[in-house]
């Protein structure tokens, strides 16, 4: 695989320092905002643009809610309330980022106007100044290759809700300077984050490792092998995951997650791993779109009548072995292939989306021979690459 670029082919980003002040975030929306809330809470100076100046208002005012009810419940002084606010400048044009030190583009998930936003973003910062995307699945590399210095360009991807959520995927891309991921992450430590460095591949760490944790679940839901409720269940007390997987795939929305899932199956050029399902594909096409629609997998609505629940032990180790198995062999699969580094794998899926341990630790818990057992049987059922498993596991 090819070297990120070496530091001497960009003097001006060598001399780049974490101890940045001035901060550029373009989209206000629901990332954007909490993204800004960061910053400026370890004291950044943020410049927030959006192509709507509406929805700015409408996040600020929204912030100051939030700062309001984080002054009531006495995690922070009302003083550093005002401070935090005061530290977000609305800003009106994109010219307004010339000072600045950093950019993190937070809108659309579209790679054409990110493109272009970039090459406007170009003519006016400095050439000191780090650009950056919070894409979810849009490869770093192809967005910095349409930029007239690449070298800058970084993917810097937090969680949502961002002030919340620990995670930072820090992502270099193959033309990125070499030594701007390390400085990354220690400006995201001193943001009070948990970063951790990934590979530019499709879902990078997280949006990768955790498909399974909803195709294999929805598998099973459209085969009629076990209800959401009943698969949900299983994984919230045989896994103790927070959420099972169809709660989790309603809070999050079920049409954002099926894009997801869509993307990095084109993305690994359709591996059958990750193929989507038409279960999901339907529930978006009825706009069942989990609790912002009031319907998903499970009815919002006050007076909805909760399913009955039939709790099984022999169907529950069933569905709890197919998913973890599964799950187990992505971040097998992802160590082998050097995504991340053990610690980082193991960090992210705990810090990013909130499972109990860390999937390489879980395998040891569980035993590889037993997990690559497992799989080995789905594969003899289903006759499917879907159940392939890495060649690592069998020397795990
Ligand atoms: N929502 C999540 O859970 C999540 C998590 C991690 C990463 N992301 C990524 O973060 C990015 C933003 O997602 P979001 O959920 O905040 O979206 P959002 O829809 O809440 O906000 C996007 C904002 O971008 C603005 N915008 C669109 N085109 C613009 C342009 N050309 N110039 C300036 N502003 C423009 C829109 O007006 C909107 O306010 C996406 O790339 C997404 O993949 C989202």
């Amino acid at each position: 695989m090819q070297e990120p670029r070496s530091e001497s082919q960009n003097p001006a980003i060598s001399n780049f320092k974490p101890q940045i002040s001035k901060v550029g975030i373009i989209g206000s929306g629901t990332m954007g905002i909490g993204i800004a809330q960061v910053a400026a809470t370890c004291g950044c100076e943020v410049f927030l643009y959006d192509a709507n100046a509406a929805q700015t208002e409408k996040s600020l005012t929204n912030l100051k809610k939030v700062l309001d009810k984080l002054v009531e419940k006495q995690k922070i002084s009302s003083e550093k309330s005002e401070e935090i606010f005061n530290k977000i400048k609305p800003c009106t044009e994109l010219s307004d980022f010339k000072n600045c030190d950093l950019v993190i583009e937070a809108i659309i998930e579209n790679k054409e106007i990110k493109t272009n936003v970039f090459q406007n973003l170009e003519k006016i910062v400095s050439e000191n100044c780090v650009i950056s995307s919070n894409t979810s699945s849009i490869s770093i590399t192809s967005l910095s290759s349409e930029l007239k210095n690449p070298e800058r360009f970084i993917g810097i991807h937090f969680f949502n809700p961002a002030p919340l959520m620990p995670l930072v995927e820090v992502i270099p891309g193959l033309l990125t300077e070499k030594t701007l991921a390390r400085k990354m992450y220690s400006l995201m430590e001193n943001w009070g984050k948990t970063p951790v460095i990934a590979k530019d591949v499709p879902g990078f760490i997280v949006n990768r490792i955790a498909r399974p944790f909803y195709g294999e679940a929805l598998r099973i839901a459209e085969e009629q092998i076990a209800t959401p409720e009943q698969i949900d269940d299983a994984m919230r007390t045989l896994g103790n995951f927070k959420m099972g997987p169809f709660e989790l795939m309603d809070l999050i929305g079920i049409d954002v997650n099926f894009a997801v899932t869509k993307t990095v199956y084109q993305d690994y050029f359709y591996d059958p791993k990750y193929k989507p399902s038409l279960l999901q594909q339907r529930m978006s096409e009825a706009k069942f779109l989990g609790r912002k629609t009031g319907k998903g997998f499970y009815d919002y609505a006050e007076n909805a009548e909760k399913p009955a629940l039939e709790k099984d032990d022999e169907l529950y180790q069933t569905i709890f072995n197919r998913i973890i198995s599964m799950l187990i062999n992505e971040a097998v699969e992802a160590k082998r292939l050097e995504i991340a580094n053990d610690e980082d794998l193991e960090l992210a899926m705990q810090k990013g989306v909130n499972y109990p341990k860390g999937l390489l630790a879980w395998g040891n818990e569980i035993g590889y021979e037993k997990v690559s057992k497992t799989l080995q049987n789905l594969y003899e059922t289903y006759q499917e690459e879907r159940y392939r498993q890495s060649p690592l596991l069998k020397k795990m």
